[in-house]
């Protein structure tokens, strides 16, 4: 006799990690991204050297570990009761049912940070291109490549390239893989991914470090421009700054964003962890690896590369220039000028790629995973809504990069919400749901025990660093940045409606989490 096929939908079995090392290796490619290899470097040099990782390491102990405590264990607790968002999480932890509306900020900053993130990839993936063709040979000095990046991002009305198709062409195919990636879900995609991409990325930058170290002292005229200064440069401590509180908080907000804490990323990655796996150990061994990334491998990576071929004064200028001056024009030059350049450029970008979509993945599954938990969709089906929507999302910073539509996006999600979003959770586990309910929490299945001065450290410590970091930053930038005194008119518009772009999609997310409270069972929501 055939059985009649079931009416009822069968409940879908969650989705899991397949190992310990996998979710280890996807937290840390989360955290070791672009941050690690262009940002860390210049905001060292920029801000001290030697004395930049005073606060820098106090920074790691009070915010970026017990975030990650947090993190992981307000996912797995939001996992046991079904939800793979923050907002979900927040929902199982507090009743009051604003909370999920707060956790949705862990839904929305990933999503914004992914639409210019991508982007930013992208042009990794497109320099990987040009070095191993040869193409980045023709442009032989710094202002040849700023030339050059300028005409690729379509900011030049003339040059190298007639337009940005070359860009929007590397665009898509990034936006490609990572959706790829993504529909093939948490163990065949994200997680098998991890795997190759992080020991591989582990490899590139090895390679790197000692090519960079076999390049002692490249210029006979100049013995003292030599690899060993250049670490002096970055590392030499200039203990007069630690005075400067703007120090103190381009270290945090360096830790935030290398750690991918204060973002929602490690809430949902935790989330697919079973109940009775270990929470304690594993975010300690995922913030080490990010940690040896940053410090060991992208310290000694561009800044001493760049002060053996430029010299002090020309390196100051340079790291001046920001970051994605030192990665995308000074390495080129570096390298081009090297036996087998072409080959170590290729690999310096395609490092950044891999570091790049290890991290754009991890900002992409929450917003992914909102689709599947608030409207009941199937992942390919979140992966195709979410793949259109973020298309048509992404068109501004292409179309607009040289109206301050990046860096607006940047401000908001990358500095603003992270630290907003940071402190709403520690408060979260702190306060609402309880410092001892808390601990216990962190310390079920562990496999490590925690001292207990932790426990002042979530309660007390890190909220008050982070309303400290979040009330500087306000009263630093309220005029400039928010009024936007000081912006150039034409890009107002530009940067209105950027505004607009985001609060409209913040709405959105606000009416979809409405619309499920409403329709859908609690526990679905
Ligand atoms: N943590 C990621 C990075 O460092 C976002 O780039």
């Amino acid at each position: 006799m055939t059985q009649k096929p079931s009416r009822v939908a069968h409940h879908r079995e969650p989705e899991r990690w397949g190992s310990k090392i996998g979710i280890i290796l996807a937290v840390a490619g989360s955290a070791i991204g672009l941050g690690n290899f262009l940002r860390f470097p210049v905001q060292a040099a920029q801000n001290g050297g030697g004395a930049f990782m005073i606060p820098y390491f106090v920074a790691l102990l009070l915010l970026g570990i017990p975030l990650a405590l947090v993190e992981w264990t307000i996912g797995r607790f939001g996992g046991a009761h079904g939800h793979n968002t923050a907002a979900g999480a927040f929902g199982s932890m507090w009743r009051w049912r604003g909370a999920k509306y707060l956790g949705l900020l862990g839904v929305f900053g990933p999503w914004v940070i992914f639409l210019y993130y991508i982007y930013v990839e992208s042009w990794t993936l497109a320099y990987g291109y040009f070095s191993i063709t040869g193409l980045l040979n023709d442009a032989h000095d710094q202002a040849g490549l700023v030339a050059f990046l300028r005409s690729f991002q379509g900011l030049l009305p003339s040059g190298v390239f007639r337009d940005i198709g070359a860009a929007y062409f590397f665009f898509l195919v990034t936006f490609g893989v990572n959706l790829l990636v993504l529909a093939g879900g948490i163990r065949r995609g994200i997680e098998l991914v991890s795997k190759i991409f992080l020991p591989l990325l582990f490899l590139f930058a090895v390679i790197l470090v000692i090519r960079v170290f076999w390049l002692g002292a490249p210029h006979e005229m100049h013995p003292e421009w030599n690899v060993i200064e250049g670490l002096g440069y970055l590392w030499n401590p200039n203990f007069s700054v630690l005075g400067n509180s703007r120090v103190w908080l381009a270290a945090a907000g360096q830790i935030l964003f290398t750690l991918s804490v204060g973002i929602g990323a490690i809430v949902t990655y935790a989330s697919y962890l079973k109940r009775d796996e270990d929470v304690t150990l594993s975010s300690l061994t995922a913030v080490g690896m990010n940690e040896f990334a940053e410090v060991i491998l992208g310290g000694c990576l561009i800044i001493p590369a760049a002060f053996a071929f430029f010299g002090p004064h020309q390196m100051t200028e340079i790291a001046k220039g920001g970051a994605f001056n030192l990665g995308f024009v000074t390495m080129p030059l570096v390298f081009g000028s090297l036996p087998l350049g072409n080959l170590f450029g290729c690999l310096w970008f395609l490092l950044l790629f891999l570091a790049g979509i290890t991290s754009s993945i991890s900002l992409a599954q929450p917003v992914i995973a909102f689709f599947q938990n608030v409207f009941g969709f199937k992942r390919n089906k979140a992966v195709g809504i979410f793949g259109i929507l973020s298309f048509l999302l992404a068109q501004p910073a292409i179309w607009w990069l040289g109206y301050g539509v990046v860096d607006e996006m940047d401000f908001w999600a990358g500095t603003v919400c992270l630290v907003i979003f940071a402190l709403l959770e520690v408060i979260l586990f702190g306060w609402v749901f309880g410092m001892e309910h808390g601990w216990r929490q962190i310390h079920h299945a562990a496999q490590i025990k925690l001292h207990s001065v932790f426990k002042t450290v979530i309660r007390y410590v890190t909220p008050a660093y982070l309303l400290f970091v979040l009330g500087f930053w306000l009263y630093d930038n309220a005029k400039t940045t928010i009024l936007m005194a000081g912006l150039d008119p034409a890009n107002r518009p530009y940067v209105m409606g950027t505004r607009w772009m985001l609060i409209g999609l913040f709405l959105i997310l606000a009416l979809s989490m409405r619309w499920a409270l409403k329709h859908r069972k609690p526990h679905e929501a």
